[in-house]
């Protein structure tokens, strides 16, 4: 079954299973948000229903939520959980100090608490999310709907004195209506394209009333786990300073992940 999808999707694959393998009986997990973020909670539903995998999930939005209960997987709140052992997510972009550009699919607040309330944050990528630095991706931001024209004005105002190539700001649609966050907010999208000093950018950014959160997660990342389309695994570790690189055998998933795609 693996063989039927496309190279990117196998990467992505390869690196939510390996990611799965970091999960134990008895962890609250922090569930993450996109396509690769999905495999892991389908890897993770396999485990909970072939090997008794014991696990609560927190997932960071309500598509998550949905997909994590659809197989078998646990779910309950942050509030439930207080503090996770561990949150698997994916990324838009990430450098080489394991600093993010998350929140393509919207769901940046969600996943920047949810990490943030971890003891670790592994995310799972292909290896196309790499980039010497951060921007080429544009940098979601969340605003509520309150004055949302002043928030734009302001923010491409403050943009004129910071480290980027990039001005232009974009609110994300949904067809002919803004894009609404599960938190009932809206998106700014920056297409900045390249980022100077990402720290400060998010610092002051956040300084703006207007704003909720930015898609920058800077010093919240502990591990990468990269998949390649031909099956191998590298895996970054910024607190042991290691890369280890592993070969996954897509023979073995065929059977294991006949009903995984769908
Ligand atoms: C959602 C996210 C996703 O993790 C990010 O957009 C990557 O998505 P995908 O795994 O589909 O490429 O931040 O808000």
């Amino acid at each position: 079954m693996t063989s039927e999808l496309s190279l990117i999707d196998k990467a992505k694959f390869i690196s939510a299973k390996r990611a799965s393998q970091y999960v134990e009986s008895g962890m609250k997990v922090g569930l993450g948000t996109g396509s690769t973020a999905a495999w892991l909670v389908k890897c993770l539903g396999e485990r909970v229903r072939d090997e008794g995998l014991q696990i609560k999930g927190v997932p960071t939005s309500t598509r998550t939520a949905e997909l994590a209960r659809e197989v078998g997987i646990e779910v309950i709140t942050l509030d439930q959980a207080r503090w996770l052992d561990l949150t698997i997510d994916g990324a838009d972009e990430f450098d080489s100090d394991l600093n993010l550009i998350k929140g393509g699919g919207g769901a940046l607040l969600q996943e920047k608490i949810v990490a943030t309330a971890s003891d670790q944050m592994i995310v799972i990528a292909d290896a196309g999310k790499e980039v010497g630095t951060l921007g080429a991706f544009p940098l979601p931001i969340e605003v509520i709907p309150f004055g949302l024209q002043t928030t734009k004005a302001l923010v491409e105002e403050t943009l004129v004195s910071m480290d980027v190539l990039g001005r232009d700001t974009t609110l994300r649609m949904n067809g002919d209506a803004p894009f609404v966050t599960d938190e009932g907010n809206h998106i700014l999208d920056l297409h900045l394209k390249r980022i100077g000093d990402a720290r400060q950018l998010a610092l002051v950014i956040n300084q703006m009333p207007g704003v909720v959160e930015n898609g920058l997660f800077i010093d919240i990342c502990d591990r990468v786990i990269i998949g390649f389309g031909d099956g191998r695994v590298e895996i970054r570790d910024l607190s042991e300073g290691r890369v280890a690189t592993e070969r996954f055998d897509f023979a073995d998933t065929d059977n294991l992940f006949a009903d995984l795609v769908d």
